[in-house]
Formats: C-alpha cells, structure tokens, sequence
C-alpha cells in the first residue's frame, strides 16, 4: 500500500530552486533512506512533505490525499511526525514537557500509555523526565527529538540527519532503536541522510539526491554496490 506519494515536487525558496521535480513513493511500513550531500535537498525535500517549505509546483499525496498547501500541524493529523535536523528540543523545557508538545494531537487519554511507550524504547528519558532538555547530551537529545515526533502516533516518520554530530557508538545505538521502533509500531520512515552506509544498512530502499534531484534509487543493497555511489557518497 502506497502510504506517501510525492510527484514532480519543486520546493522554491524565493528565486532559489532547492529541489527540481523529486518522485518519490513510500509504502506502509517501509523506511526509505533519502541519502546525500550538503545542499542537495534532502531537508527541503522532508520540509516540503510537512508544509514547512514552499512547494511551488507537484503534489504530495498521502493515502492519495493531496497535502501540499496544508500547515504543519494539519499534516500531523494526517499522520506524519518530523524531527527537524539539529533535533531542535526545546532547551528550557523538561524532558516531559518536551513530549507533551509532540502530543497536541493525541486524545488526553491515551497520553500516559503513549509516554509510557516512549519510556519503553528510551529507557534514560524517564531517569531524566524531570531535567532541562538543554542539559542532555547530544546522543539523548537525539532520542528526546525523536520520541517527541513519535508521541503523536504516526504512520509515516520523517526524521533528518539523526547522526549528526553524534559517536559512532552512539549512532550504531540510535539505529537499532529505530529499527525496533519501525518494527513494533509498523511505522514508515524517510530517514535523511549524509552518513550514507549507515542509512542505507537500515532502510530497504535508498534515494540518492544530488543537486536537488533524485540521481537514483532502488533496493539499498543494489543503490550501495552502484560505482558512482561508492566513489561519491562512500568514499570508496
Ligand atoms: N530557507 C532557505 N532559503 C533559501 N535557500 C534555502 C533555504 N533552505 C535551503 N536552501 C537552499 O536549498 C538547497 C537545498 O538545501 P537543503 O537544506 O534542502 O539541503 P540538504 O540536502 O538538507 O543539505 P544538508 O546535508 O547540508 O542538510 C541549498 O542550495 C540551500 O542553500
Ligand atoms: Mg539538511
């Protein structure tokens, strides 16, 4: 089942073209790695998902519904959660309060067992639900940034550049909880990326996007084996 759908989508900032006609399709459940360089469109490609860059032409389609137009918060209730590049917590907020904002959706109800589930997969923000999400280190301001997200009950998770910044170690953590998460949740997920070989060793589908297109795309372990992807992008 296609969940998500975008179609010859241009995002225009001003008189600067940041993506130039992206296709793009992601099923149920599935997670997509949208891998790349600097400045090749990868968040303006997540943002114009979320209404949160100006599309100005193409569609985004989500169970064949067109969104593009729509304000953030409204793509939310279609669904979709994002977790912006920089993870962007709120440093002056708990950790709490910092997963009540991604619950604006969320019936009052089923708040509890929602934190609760967040709780299950990030075991350290309970231990630090009372803290300022300033004072975590970048690896659990990660993990805040994304349960955050995940707070609204998604289907489709748009998540940017998780690894940045973070220890390899940390990283490696970060992806085998993603992987747990997808799992039990039957979640979709575009996982944006520059540290390429790790997204592309967790999504069973990778696009590469340069210079605000997609070059190519297809099952991970076919895209990682390409020559152009090797020397460009893995350096190898
Ligand atoms: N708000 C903006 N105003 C003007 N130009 C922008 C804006 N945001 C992005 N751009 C431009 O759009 C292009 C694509 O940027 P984008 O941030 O989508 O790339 P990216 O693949 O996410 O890069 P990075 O890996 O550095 O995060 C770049 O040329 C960038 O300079
Ligand atoms: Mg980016």
């Amino acid at each position: 089942m296609t969940l998500l759908e975008l179609r010859d989508v241009e995002v225009s900032y001003g008189s600067v073209r940041a993506t130039h006609g992206i296709s793009l399709a992601v099923d149920e459940g599935e997670t997509l790695a949208l891998v790349g360089s600097n400045g090749a469109g990868k968040s303006s490609t997540l943002k114009a998902i979320m209404g949160m860059a100006p599309v100005s032409s193409g569609h985004v389609r989500l169970n064949g519904v067109v969104v593009n137009g729509l304000r953030p918060s409204q793509v939310v209730r279609h669904g979709v959660a994002y977790s912006p590049e920089g993870r962007r917590v709120f440093p002056l907020l708990s950790v709490l309060d910092n997963l009540r904002t991604g619950a604006f959706t969320l019936p009052k109800g089923r708040l509890a067992a929602r934190l609760a589930q967040m709780y299950s997969y990030f075991p350290v923000l309970r231990e630090r639900a009372g803290q300022l999400a300033g004072s975590l280190s970048g690896g659990e301001q990660q993990m805040l940034a994304i349960a955050r997200a995940l707070m609204s009950c998604p289907r489709l998770f748009l998540l940017d550049e998780p690894s940045l910044g973070l220890a390899p170690v940390i990283v490696q953590r970060i992806g085998r909880l993603l992987i747990e998460i997808q799992k039990s949740e039957g979640l979709a997920v575009i996982l944006a990326e520059q540290n390429a070989l790790w997204a592309m060793g967790l999504a069973q589908r990778t696009a590469v996007i340069d210079l605000g297109r997609i070059q190519l795309e297809g099952p991970s372990e076919v895209v990682r084996h390409n020559e152009d992807v090797r020397r460009t992008y893995l350096g190898t």
